[in-house]
């Protein structure tokens, strides 16, 4: 029995050292830590759980059959994050650069049918050169496999990637079917094809931080949803936003203890709004004002910043916030802007986290660029995203809310649960020096009959009562009384349920 359980713990050593000693110096030069040891950060101390420690390769090409490393270069297996399971595959550099072979994939597959049969999140650490270039086809079908079940665990599971390295070829696309992509900054990066490539085909010399490092997949590509300097911020972060989610679309959501009176007034909202409507202010005083603790984890915080997304807390129970932002292009619509939110509304919808919506919009965004990059379509995904979301909406007009773009977020006529505004409210179709250019063109170049013609429409429209006077608003509400205005209507809301007519899925403008 001794020489057994020797023998066990001596094959644990050698897997647990993957590719050697080398290769792990190697990773920790490079300021990254193992695939182990970012599981350990990852999860509750001890409770890891591996599977599969032991799982080789079956390849015979190009010497394959001299070169066998335990785990085959992913460590796969479940724990927990604050008391809560997750299961977890961590891609390990150092055994064949990470790469996926046949093997290699069904240790993940085993992981996604696992988490989707017992329906907890599913995170995966990656860190790696892509498909194992010696198993050709059977490294693709791997890949096939895996993302298969990335779409059948889509709005069940919550899924999770972060990218702790490198990220090619067929390692982009599952991460890109998951919920949430995170980067780490300079070690990480993300490309379908390499720098080496780009010149062969397209004679373009770039690096590979150009390409698809951090900082391009958070402001310009909008692949990713957010960048941490290091592994252990990065992984740190992640504990910080499973707290926020529930387990699958059917589990209650998580309850946090929280130490932030719901009841809580803060007299400063009263002043946050300017004098001058033309005037910025920063929208994130407010969601953090509101939020329990001022806790706000930013989704995508990086792109189309003219408008908020991210997860806060209201009496300890998650919600979604989106916000347009006027400290950026006055808090615009645009096309970046539409999709970042529609995303992250369906996201809430899926997990049933309610929505809560902060409004100050001047409108969408006029222009070519705009409008020959697909506004129309991109604007319509918010409009279809909100329309079709059956989670408690709460919205609050704060200031602005012009045109369509009063429509598209999170109106009462797109079903919207609990509508109010601020007194500082102006909704209309446009504002005031717009509709007087328009109306009264003939009087143009006249000041004086102008400034009178504005003054009129502003008195009529630059209001929340006409719209509240309809019912369009539920109540004009003071600004510090907020919080406590949310988190009654999020508890009025919680067993909001909606029935929808059978479809098989529905159509959204993609
Ligand atoms: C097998 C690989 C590998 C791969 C890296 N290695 N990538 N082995 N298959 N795809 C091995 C290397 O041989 C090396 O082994 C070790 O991993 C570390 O690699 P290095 O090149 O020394 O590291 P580094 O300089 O940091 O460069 C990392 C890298 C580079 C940028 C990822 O290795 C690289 O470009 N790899 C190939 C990327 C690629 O083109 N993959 C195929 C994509 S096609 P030793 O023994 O020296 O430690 C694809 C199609 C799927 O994925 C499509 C499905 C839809």
């Amino acid at each position: 029995m001794k020489e057994v359980l020797a023998e066990l713990e001596q094959r644990r050593e050698t897997a647990r050292l993957g590719g050697g000693q080398r290769r792990i110096d190697a990773q920790h030069s490079k300021g990254k830590l193992t695939a182990r040891e970012r599981i350990e950060i990852l999860l509750d101390e001890g409770s890891f759980e591996e599977f599969d420690m032991f799982k080789q390769h079956r390849c015979t090409d190009f010497g394959m059959e001299e070169q066998h490393i335990p785990g085959d270069g992913v460590v796969t297996g479940w724990g927990t994050v604050n008391g809560r399971t997750v299961y977890v595959f961590s891609k390990d550099f150092t055994v064949f650069g990470g790469s996926l072979s046949e093997t290699h994939a069904e240790k993940i597959i085993k992981l996604q049918d696992m988490a989707l049969q017992n329906r907890a999140p599913i995170i995966g650490l990656f860190d790696a050169g892509g498909a194992r270039i010696q198993e050709g086809v059977a490294a693709l079908g791997g890949y096939g496999e895996v993302f298969q079940r990335n779409v059948l665990a889509s709005g069940v599971i919550p899924q999770i990637s972060l990218i702790m390295g490198p990220c090619a070829g067929g390692d982009v696309y599952s991460p890109a079917m998951t919920d949430f992509i995170f980067m780490v900054r300079d070690t990480s990066y993300m490309f379908v094809t390499g720098p080496d490539v780009v010149k062969t085909v397209t004679n373009e010399t770039v690096t590979a931080e150009e390409l698809g490092g951090a900082s391009v997949h958070t402001t310009k590509s909008s692949i990713a949803d957010g960048a941490f300097d290091n592994d252990v911020e990065a992984l740190q972060e992640m504990r910080r936003l499973i707290d926020f989610l529930p387990m699958n679309n059917l589990a209650d959501l998580p309850e946090l203890t929280h130490y932030d009176d719901p009841e809580r007034l803060d007299m400063s909202l009263d002043t946050l709004i300017p004098d001058n409507p033309n005037k910025p202010y920063d929208m994130k005083e407010l969601v953090l004002k509101t939020v329990d603790e001022g806790d706000f984890f930013e989704i995508q915080g990086s792109f189309a910043k003219n408008i908020l997304t991210g997860f806060g807390r209201v009496e300890g129970r998650t919600v979604g916030i989106i916000a347009n932002q006027p400290m950026v292009l006055a808090g615009v619509l645009d096309s970046d802007a539409s999709r970042k939110a529609a995303r992250f509304v369906r996201f809430c919808d899926c997990f049933g986290i309610p929505v809560l919506t902060f409004v100050d919009v001047p409108g969408f965004l006029p222009g070519t660029s705009q409008e020959y990059g697909g506004l129309i379509k991109h604007g319509a995904k918010l409009l279809f995203a909100y329309a079709e979301a059956t989670v408690p909406k709460i919205t609050i007009i704060t200031r602005k809310a012009y045109g369509g773009a009063y429509d598209v977020m999170s109106s009462k006529h797109i079903r919207g649960d609990i509508n109010y505004a601020w007194p500082t409210a102006e909704i209309a179709v446009m504002g005031a020096k717009g509709a007087v250019e328009i109306l009264y063109r003939s009087e143009l170049g006249d000041q004086e009959k102008i400034a009178g013609r504005t003054k009129d429409y502003e008195d009529r429209f630059a209001n929340p009562f006409v719209a509240a006077e309809r019912g369009y608003i539920d109540d004009v509400i003071r600004p510090h009384s907020t919080r406590r205005r949310v988190a009654r209507a999020l508890a009025l809301l919680r067993s909001k349920k909606v029935e929808m007519p059978w479809k098989k899925h529905d159509n959204i403008p993609l």
